[in-house]
């Protein structure tokens, strides 16, 4: 049987504040095989690791990523809404998380949050990064926005891509015409006897799969990887399989 990856959604989120750096660590530490982070611009085009289009949620302020100045957004408490032992956790630049862990054996899930707002150039400035940090092999960039993987390739074409996919996603998730490297299928929408699921069932990662018995079944499947809001479950289940 082959190996599932275990991927921490936006880290590991059960044990630290999301899309931070100490969740980021605790998921390699509980076992993660790597993590997946979500990436926006600030106004002045810094590519920063947030989920939500605004802070309100996930730190001492409000307003939206995009009229902040990286300067201000990196001020921000961005860990006592989850615990006080983490008040000084801010919201990291992608160019941080990457020069953190860009020597470590891991999978890095870089999600496009280009959903709601189009954030003009991400998609080259996340290149660049990955290509500044040599870490090609390790990366796989996501997005529901079709046309911005498409034009992710076309500014790279050694970049691995991964195509979100959900019920709601108008995306022909088995286009022949492009070549995703995997595909990100909400849990909800894998259906084992599809005949489509067998063959590309090793290039799936299925998202966000947060129960044991989801994770026993998907396990049981040669699919790529399961996305996890608790690594280290997926993790205790894999080394005692
Ligand atoms: O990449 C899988 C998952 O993160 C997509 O949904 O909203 O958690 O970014 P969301
Ligand atoms: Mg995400």
């Amino acid at each position: 049987m082959t190996h599932i990856y275990n991927i921490a959604h936006r880290g590991a989120i059960s044990l630290a504040p999301e899309n931070t750096l100490a969740a980021f660590s605790r998921a390699l530490d509980v076992g993660a095989d790597g993590f997946e982070l979500d990436v926006q611009l600030t106004k002045d085009g810094v590519p920063v690791v947030i989920h939500d289009e605004t802070v309100n949620r996930t730190t001492n302020a409000t307003g939206y990523i995009k009229d902040f100045s990286f300067h201000d957004l990196a001020n921000l408490d961005a860990g006592s809404w989850f615990s006080n032992e983490f008040k000084y956790e801010t919201i990291p630049s992608l160019k941080n998380v990457l020069e953190t862990f860009c020597n470590e054996s891991i999978i890095i899930n870089i999600e496009l949050k280009n959903d709601v707002f189009s954030y003009l150039g991400i998609e080259k400035k996340v290149v660049d990064l990955v290509e500044k940090f040599d870490i090609l092999d390790k990366v796989i960039i996501s997005s529901f926005n079709y046309c911005s993987l498409f034009y992710t390739k076309k500014i790279n074409p050694h970049v691995k891509l991964g195509l979100l996919y959900d019920q709601n996603t108008k995306n022909n998730l088995f286009n022949k015409n492009f070549n995703f490297d995997t595909l990100h299928i909400n849990k909800n929408s894998i259906k084992s006897e599809d005949e489509n699921f067998n063959a590309t069932k090793n290039k799936i990662i299925a998202w966000t799969v947060n129960s044991k018995t989801n994770m026993k079944e998907l396990t049981n499947y040669d699919i790529y990887g399961i996305i996890t809001d608790y690594p280290e479950i997926l993790s205790q289940l894999q080394m005692y399989k």
